[in-house]
């Protein structure tokens, strides 16, 4: 094999030590690195690394923060007539082919002691589905509900994809029809030291990290599945996180209330349960409607109360939203709109005498509701945490998958004896979404049936 010029923009931005260790590499390693470098955007790294290296304090700068208008949960007749009319917008879309689904799943469950896809977790309370099957039972069901073509768009990393693909062909699609399901894979970038510097992550790779999950709005347009879904009529995008167990896919109440703000960027949100929960908060800044991370709101805001003694920015992000696809577009046509945030962190890095030293990275990445303040309109509604939003983020305590199983169990418990069937309190239960989506469907189905013939309805005693 021919010796390979290594890329001159290394030289340019004075990576010596990369261009040292390529230099004793053996061809075909060389050409391995080479490939993988070649497929970074070093240009955008450097850039941002110039840019943050520079960037003075931005705290100082002057800024108007409020509450956001939301639309709230209905208590009133009013509120009820307003909920069913946006139910039968939603409806309208999805019959009429213009609504797809995207689930953002770049994640490994490492930290759930589940080194896989994150969507592979089992999680139901009895019968153990996957987060991937619970979502792609939804929209097996919506797309026959509403005889809809719902095209389901799972993006995955790097790290995941073939795992991920390989998991859908092995269950079938979870009996959607496979040209309906689309797999792609997020951009990475590469890690870069405070001083500038890339690393290695073995011989033939640069330590890189996932875009963020904004970066699912650029990769839907680089991979062209974009201009696929626009060819295809689909106009809306419902967006979530692989994390939620209680999301409802596509919830058409949600996408006609975006749909007749004439919105081009929706969010649900929940009530914050604490001044302590780690979620982003949506409120008005300066103005423009924004999501910003607890991190970056400032103790002040986070702990602000109103004259009632309740959370005064109350808003949490549940991360489902609506977005436009002509919008998608647009923060695609002339590079891409979504800032680069910075996370600092510090990691272990492997010497070559294969004992590890703590250094200090910088890792970029864009966040999906940065789009908020981008779009000329959105609307935001206010949910029940308890009917719609109950992640999985850690092994055991909060946002465990032991708290979304209590919170499955809790809400399929309430929709049955809505429908007038208790449920002894020593009883797990789990209403699949191919028997109903949600607590109307089932009151309907039980009409018809009795309990005990009952396929989707899955019901154990706690032992
Ligand atoms: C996120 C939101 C937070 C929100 C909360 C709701 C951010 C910065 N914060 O917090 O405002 O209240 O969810 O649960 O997003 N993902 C990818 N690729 C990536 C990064 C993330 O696919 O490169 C997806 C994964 O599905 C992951 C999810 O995004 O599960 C959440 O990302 P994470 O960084 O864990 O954000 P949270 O801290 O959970």
């Amino acid at each position: 094999m021919n010796q390979i010029d290594f890329p001159d923009i290394l030289k340019d931005y004075g990576q010596h030590h990369i261009l040292d260790h390529y230099s004793r590499l053996a061809p075909d390693k060389q050409k391995e690195l080479y490939d993988h470098t070649a497929g970074l955007d070093l240009d955008l790294v450097f850039k941002l690394h110039r840019d943050r290296a520079r960037a003075g304090d931005a705290s100082s700068l002057s800024v108007e923060i409020k509450p956001s208008l939301i639309v709230p949960i209905p208590r009133t007749p009013e509120g009820m007539g307003r909920h069913t009319a946006a139910r039968s917008a939603g409806e309208s879309l999805i019959s009429a082919d213009r609504v797809a689904a995207l689930i953002v799943a770049g994640g490994q469950g490492v930290r759930l002691g589940h080194d896989k896809p994150k969507g592979t977790f089992p999680v139901s309370p009895v019968k153990n589905k996957t987060l991937f099957q619970l979502f792609a039972e939804q929209v097996r069901a919506l797309r026959a509900r509403f005889s809809s073509r719902m095209p389901l768009l799972i993006m995955t990393s790097r790290e995941n994809h073939d795992d991920t693909i390989a998991f859908f062909a092995s269950h079938n699609y979870f009996g959607i029809d496979k040209n309906d399901v689309f797999f792609f894979s997020q951009g990475m970038l590469p890690t870069i030291t405070p001083r500038g510097e890339l690393l290695l992550k073995d011989d033939a790779h640069l330590l890189a990290n996932p875009d963020g999950h904004g970066g699912s709005l650029k990769a839907l347009a680089t991979s062209g599945l974009l201009t696929h879904m626009i060819d295809l009529g689909i106009t809306e995008l419902f967006y979530c996180q692989v994390d939620n167990p209680l999301v409802k896919i596509a919830d058409p109440v949600f996408l006609g209330y975006h749909a007749s703000a004439k919105a081009e960027c929706s969010t649900k949100v929940v009530r914050r349960e604490s001044i302590d929960e780690k979620v982003g908060v949506y409120v008005s800044l300066n103005g423009k409607d924004t999501i910003l991370e607890y991190s970056d709101f400032g103790g002040r805001h986070m702990r602000a109360l109103d004259e009632q003694g309740e959370i005064l920015y109350w808003a949490g992000n549940t991360a489902i939203h609506v977005l436009n696809l002509a919008f998608v577009k647009r923060l695609n046509d002339h590079g891409f709109a979504l800032p680069y945030h910075c996370a600092s962190k510090t990691i272990d890095k492997p010497g070559p005498d294969g004992t590890t030293r703590p250094i200090d990275v910088w890792k970029f990445e864009t966040f999906v509701f940065d789009a908020i303040p981008l779009a000329e309109r959105t609307c935001c509604m206010e949910v029940d945490r308890r009917e719609e939003f109950s992640p999985v983020k850690n092994k055991t305590g909060p946002d465990s998958p032991a708290t979304a199983r209590r919170a499955m169990v809790e809400l399929h418990r309430q929709w049955l004896e809505e429908a007038g069937i208790s449920v002894p309190s020593k009883t797990k239960v789990e209403i699949s979404p191919l028997f109903a989506l949600d607590k109307e469907e089932l009151a309907e189905k039980l009409k018809e049936k009795t309990l005990s013939l009952l396929e989707d309805v899955y019901i154990e005693e706690i032992s």
